[in-house]
């Protein structure tokens, strides 16, 4: 159930999303990368197949961004298909056109369990995982310096895969160098540009049900855990894939938010969107709880402290990673992102464009 305030705010989102004109983002200060002073600014991730191939795909961005982040690009699978081999066409391709079009780039990600070539299964030992860990950052890190000042150093490392939330996420590195790992990506991370914001990034802690509260307070404890140890982190990303079923733990977010700021963090969204494979079909209906969703999610976040950003992991419907983990089971499309399919905005957009405006 939608409270009076949350219904008002997606009632109205779903007028402006529906009726939003090129003349009333100019006016609103927000067409082509446009930015008004005091504006938080706004990003998404991108696929390089339709930034090469579509220009209405390359248009959305120019349109609404500030930031861009490479959506696989970083991602060891796709940089390293050997172990000798850095292939950086993707994300020099993205950062091209970010900085082509006024747009600047985040860095997603150096350490995460997915999205691993195979021959990394080949690492064994820590002195040999330390090494790849190592070279990787120092060679990445340092072809973006001056050029990519945040960096989502280490990607969900806690725990889910049981349900339990038991401590950190089985990965190559874990099994190596155990929790340590975390720290030398970080150290690694800032020594070769000590300039740069270094973020540890986790999805999931939002929700009022499944996992999220056991996996907010594991984040928590990670993070003070760091902090005392002297680790280098900057931020936190909360990345808020939000679960559309779950309501938002609103109180959660906001104890947690304002703890993170209480630890000199900065707070960044850095992959909104909202899950909706559970939520019923009719697309008013669930654009306005998907809409509904993010709000409750960013009003607490705002409420505890100003973000850095607001990103959203794609921008269109038409290009969503959500399908291919939450099909919907009627067959109909999801509907994640701020824009549809056909780059209409929706009242999701409207939701994000308010905050950014706070
Ligand atoms: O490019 C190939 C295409 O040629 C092929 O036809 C197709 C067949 O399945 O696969 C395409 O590649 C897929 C790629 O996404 C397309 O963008 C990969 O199989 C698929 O594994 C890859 O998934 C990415 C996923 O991370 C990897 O685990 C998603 O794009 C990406 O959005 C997703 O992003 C993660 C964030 O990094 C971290 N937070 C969660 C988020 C969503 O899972």
């Amino acid at each position: 159930m939608l409270s009076r305030r949350q219904a008002l705010t997606v009632s109205a989102a779903g007028l402006v999303g529906g009726a939003l004109g090129r003349d009333s983002l100019a006016a609103a200060g927000i067409m082509d990368g446009g930015w008004s002073p005091g504006r938080i600014p706004f990003g998404a991730c991108v696929r390089i197949d339709p930034l090469q191939k579509e220009p209405d795909y390359r248009t959305a961005f120019k349109t609404y961004c500030q930031q861009l982040t490479p959506e696989g690009g970083l991602f060891w699978i796709y940089l390293r298909p050997t172990p000798a081999a850095f292939r950086f066409d993707f994300a020099d391709g993205v950062l091209a056109f970010a900085a082509a079009n006024g747009m600047t780039m985040r860095g997603h990600t150096l350490v995460w369990y997915g999205a691993m070539p195979e021959w990394t299964k080949g690492i064994e030992g820590a002195a040999n995982a330390e090494r790849e860990m190592t070279a990787h950052i120092e060679q990445v890190v340092s072809r973006y310096r001056d050029k990519i000042k945040t960096w989502h150093v280490v990607n969900e490392p806690i725990d889910d895969s049981k349900g339990n939330v038991p401590g950190l996420r089985p990965s190559v590195w874990l099994h190596s160098l155990g929790d340590r790992y975390i720290d030398l990506a970080f150290r690694t991370a800032h020594r070769v540009d000590p300039a740069a914001e270094l973020i540890l990034n986790e999805y999931d802690i939002e929700c009022a049900d499944g996992t999220s509260p056991k996996k907010r307070e594991a984040l928590r404890q990670l993070i003070h855990n760091l902090l005392d140890r002297g680790v280098p982190l900057h931020g936190v990303g909360l990345q808020g894939h939000i679960r559309g079923k779950y309501q938002i733990d609103r109180d959660g977010v906001f104890d947690f938010v304002a703890e993170m700021r209480s630890l000199g963090l900065s707070v960044h969204v850095t992959e909104l969107d909202v899950v909706d494979n559970d939520l019923p079909g009719p697309i008013a209906v669930r654009d306005a709880i998907v809409a509904a969703r993010a709000h409750d999610f960013l009003e607490p976040i705002f409420a505890a402290a100003r973000p850095e950003i607001i990103a959203t992991w794609g921008i269109t419907d038409r290009y969503t990673w959500v399908p291919m983990w939450y099909k919907r089971r009627d067959g109909l499309p999801n509907r994640p992102l701020p824009l549809d399919a056909d780059y209409r905005p929706k009242p999701l957009w409207s939701v994000i464009d308010y905050f950014c405006n706070k």
